[in-house]
């Protein structure tokens, strides 16, 4: 991933980074991604490892993604049990997010270093978190009292002594669907980024604006995540073919409608950050 986003940085666009949720769904990420000739980070939450299996997993990233044309990476999305971090190193992930944003800054700094420790020497990169990204992921709810910005000293200072490849600092962005219009901490956002000069994940990407997009990429957001869409659609697409055919038992015409539905998603998410043709 580190090549992946350093160009993309560099370039000012950013690598969509899409939640999976089975077969179907990864391969119409992989699919898209090949369409539209960009870079593209397939990620895996926890909960999603529980249910099939490491094993699993890594198969159907290889089958897609080790013939393919484009740039294909394996994420694990925030993950505070360096259990799972470490099967998922063992398994063939490329990547792994610590996120240990809920713990006291101290001891955020030595698990990640722990995991730093553990993946570069397997050239696998590292997302780091810090401050508290509001809603829900992986069954993690952190309510918008709770949920707090990163501060740019301790950000500066995190990443010194951490040395992620990837740095998510909590920046007014939440998981899920959004209530509110967000207030996003551009300046904190654009100092920490220049500062840190490490490239920045936004999260909590559904329901952003397009301008809110555009202008966290020019200042240093380089892997966005989609997820609650995504799951959104999985699900939608099912109820919406069974309305629209309510005598089709078929499952197979169900996942090819699902899986146009989520690639169709995909595409335009793709070509929203730019890393159209950059793969
Ligand atoms: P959304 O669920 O809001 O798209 O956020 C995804 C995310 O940030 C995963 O870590």
């Amino acid at each position: 991933m580190i090549d992946m986003l350093s160009k993309a940085k560099a370039g000012e666009y950013a690598v969509a980074a899409f939640n999976i949720l089975d077969y179907n769904s990864t391969r119409a990420i992989v699919n898209a991604a090949e369409e539209l000739k960009a870079p593209v980070i397939v990620q895996v939450s926890v909960k999603t490892i529980k249910v099939w299996g490491y094993k699993a997993i890594v198969s159907w990233y290889r089958e897609l993604a080790e013939e393919s044309p484009v740039p294909v990476v394996l994420h694990l999305d925030h993950c505070k049990d360096i259990g799972v971090i470490k099967s998922c190193i063992e398994s063939g992930w490329t990547s792994v997010m610590i996120d240990a944003s809920s713990f006291p800054f101290n001891e955020n700094l030595e698990l990640t270093k722990k995991v730093v420790k553990l993946a570069r020497p397997k050239n696998i990169s590292v997302e780091a978190e810090l401050g508290e990204i509001g809603g829900v992921e992986d069954d993690i709810s952190v309510n918008e009292e709770d949920a707090h910005l990163a501060d740019v000293d301790k950000s500066i200072l995190f990443c010194w002594e951490t040395k992620p490849d990837l740095f998510a600092p909590a920046i007014g962005t939440a998981h899920g669907v959004y209530k509110g219009e967000p207030k996003i901490a551009y300046d904190r956002l654009e100092e920490i980024s220049k500062r840190t000069e490490i490239p920045i994940a936004l999260h909590g990407g559904t329901g952003l604006a397009d301008d809110v997009f555009k202008k966290c990429i020019s200042l240093g957001c380089a892997k966005i995540n989609i997820s609650t869409q995504l799951k959104r659609q999985f699900i939608n697409s099912f109820v919406d073919y069974k309305n629209q055919n309510p005598d089709d038992f078929e499952p197979v015409r169900y996942i090819d409608y699902q899986y146009s539905q989520l690639k169709a998603d995909i595409e335009g998410f793709i070509r929203l950050f730019g890393s159209e043709g950059k793969a």
